[in-house]
């Protein structure tokens, strides 16, 4: 204890709590070396992975690490949230007993760590000076340098966020453990893994992955579950899966503040890197302030803020190109120290590639090596380029990391302690049918529901099956960590203490031709145009065609310069179609009626909705 607690303040981390958490876990895990990081070491640290093949040099200032072919997604089965109150069980947070989980968790830790470093982790979950900055600190310990250099990158990380605490033990304890990746059992009936966030505990243990969905606990199982949870128990803040971007209209010289939620691998980073379309360019300017989670509390003034706790961006590749997002392909760049994951490596060249990177796969397949590091030129000569799913050059969830400074488009005030002002709140998903472009909701209650009864096709960002629609309440539903009728009566709470209530709206860039399957809106650049309209009903400038679901745009009241969709695909993206919401609407009823003390507010809603329908 003597000896780590010297560690920790040799390496300026003066913190007994922290020094005692550290004594605590490195007697279970038994570490043959202890090491403590703040930022200033990636440098370090980037060099002692490149030495041992950890990772790999991918040009100049870019670097490409592989994780075990059996763990490349979150898994959202192993996953759970622990407390001792079994009445915090809901539909979605996977409840477990706390002290039956940290046995277990325990047991798979139990030297499981020998003949390698724990790495401390000292992390802040916020800008500093943030007003929920004591919710956001933590320290993450791990026994995986590439999941410190994701760490540093998405993640405010340094000894100073610990020290010189009024109350010094105030931090998540969180534990990751990488575990023995070839001997896990992941996916059968004696899967070893688990991820579970002891909320009442405010601590965290994962064990068995090295995949960033499940190994970086400041992002994942910090800034989302534990905090959505604290959030809740405090009263204080909601913790969401959200999107933050600010739209500046230059002729106004005003910008509106949008955040929102999509689900894993269904467009917020996209979103939140959006440049505006050519045509509007000189009026617009869209800054990202998030991708992935937001904070949202009530500011001193009575408005909603939202603040995004992270660092930096954690995309998925698939697709990214300099047409779909070349905010993205700029921010991941030669020297921006971005770290790949999954994507295919040629390790002769150093490049990347990627499905989508570019039009057509590498023309010569010398050198090129897949995600399971399979060499391209080993294949059949008909698989080289791959014709079938499962055959992918890189996994379809591999994955760039870069810190927020190197996106092009970050707004100048991305570390305003408090966050922006919240405008809009909107809800998407992957909906090849039934969901229009988009439906803006003015009553709170009804985009309450709205979020709630979100659905969406599954994606590869979860394990899984992908394709199939499921429910994902407010985009949370991997993340869920207390009960969802709670949850909507926090949010009913929180939003409607607001001396001025956001918008709502839903939003669908995802509906498909049922002929031949192409999506029907082009998506990218142009879902600026669905937000300006938005935007224009939230100040009266529009007012759109009133349906059950909400109030959807009138074809002439969408800014369309420059457009180069469809008409007639518009025409359909701009319709509801009655039959299938009906249908869809017995479907929410038998998914509402799960939660337990769902507001009536809620349920008054629904039967609102359902009402006009039947009218
Ligand atoms: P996130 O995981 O929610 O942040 O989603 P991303 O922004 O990373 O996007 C996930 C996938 O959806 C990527 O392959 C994108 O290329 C694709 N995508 C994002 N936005 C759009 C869009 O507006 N239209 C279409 N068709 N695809 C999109
Ligand atoms: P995503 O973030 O939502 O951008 O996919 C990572 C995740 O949720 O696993
Ligand atoms: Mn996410
Ligand atoms: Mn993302």
């Amino acid at each position: 204890m003597d000896n780590i607690a010297k560690i920790l303040s040799d390496a300026g981390l003066e913190n007994p709590a922290v020094a005692e958490y550290v004594a605590h876990w490195a007697g279970i895990t038994e570490p043959a070396a202890i090491e403590v990081i703040s930022a200033k070491d990636d440098d370090r640290l980037i060099a002692e992975g490149l030495a041992t093949g950890e990772i790999a040099p991918a040009g100049d200032g870019l670097y490409y690490s592989r994780s075990y072919y059996k763990d490349t997604a979150r898994s959202e089965e192993r996953t759970v949230v622990a407390t001792h109150n079994p009445q915090e069980a809901g539909i979605y947070n996977n409840w477990h007993d706390a002290t039956e989980v940290t046995a277990r968790q325990l047991e798979s830790m139990k030297g499981a760590s020998r003949s390698k470093t724990m790495y401390v982790v000292p992390y802040l979950m916020a800008p500093p000076k943030s007003p929920l900055e004591k919710w956001a600190r933590g320290v993450e310990l791990t026994d995986n340098l590439t999941v410190v250099l994701h760490m540093i990158r998405m993640a405010r990380v340094g000894v100073e966020h610990l020290n010189n605490l009024e109350n010094p033990a105030e931090f998540v304890r969180a534990v990751h453990v990488t575990g023995d990746l070839k001997n896990l059992g992941q996916g059968t009936d004696k899967d070893k893994r688990l991820f579970a966030t002891v909320a009442d505990e405010r601590t965290i243990l994962h064990f068995g992955s090295s995949y960033g969905g499940n190994a970086l606990l400041g992002k994942i199982a910090h800034g989302l579950r534990q905090a959505s949870y604290d959030g809740w128990a405090s009263g204080e803040f909601l913790s969401e899966q959200f999107m933050l971007i600010g739209i500046k209209d230059k002729l106004k010289d005003h910008t509106y503040y949008v955040c929102g939620g999509f689900p894993s691998a269904s467009g917020k980073t996209n979103l939140a890197m959006m440049l505006a379309p050519d045509a509007l360019g000189d009026r617009y300017e869209v800054y990202f302030y998030g991708d992935d989670i937001v904070w949202l509390h009530v500011g001193e003034d009575g408005k909603i803020y939202g603040m995004n706790p992270e660092y930096g961006a954690f995309g998925v590749a698939k697709d990214t190109n300099w047409k779909s997002n070349p905010t993205a392909m700029d921010a991941i760049k030669e020297g921006s120290k971005t770290l790949f994951t999954n994507v295919a490596y040629n390790p002769e060249t150093q490049e990347l590639w990627w499905e989508g990177k570019t039009p057509d796969y590498p023309e010569d397949v010398t050198g090129w090596r897949d995600w399971k590091g399979e060499k391209i030129s080993d294949r059949p000569a008909d698989r080289q380029r791959c014709e079938a799913k499962g055959d992918e050059w890189a996994h379809p969830n591999s994955r760039f990391t870069t810190s927020l400074a190197n996106v092009p488009n970050v707004a100048p005030d991305y570390e305003e302690p408090q966050g922006v002002p919240i405008d809009a709140i909107i809800f998407g998903g992957r909906v090849k049918d039934r969901e229009p472009l988009i439906r803006a909701i003015t009553d709170l209650a009804e985009g309450v529901y709205d979020g709630l009864t979100l659905g969406a096709q599954a994606t590869f960002a979860a394990e899984g099956k992908e394709g199939v629609l499921r429910y994902d309440p407010m985009s949370m539903r991997p993340f869920m960590s207390y009960p969802e009728g709670d949850y909507a009566t926090h949010w009913l709470k929180l939003i409607g203490s607001a001396k001025e209530q956001p918008i709502f709206a839903h939003v669908n860039w995802f509906q498909r031709d049922p002929e031949d399957g192409h999506f029907r809106w082009p998506g990218y650049r142009d879902n600026l145009r669905a937000l300006l309209w938005l935007l224009d009903v939230k100040e009266g400038r529009a007012e759109g065609v009133q349906t059950p679901v909400g109030i959807l745009p009138k074809k002439e009241e969408l800014n369309l310069d420059g457009f180069e969709g469809d008409d007639a695909d518009l025409d359909k993206l701009l319709s509801i179609d009655t039959d299938l919401w009906k249908k869809e609407m017995g479907y929410r009823r038998e998914h509402l009626a799960q939660f337990k003390n769902l507001p009536e507010q809620i349920w008054a809603a629904h039967e609102r909705i359902e009402q006009a329908f039947n009218a």
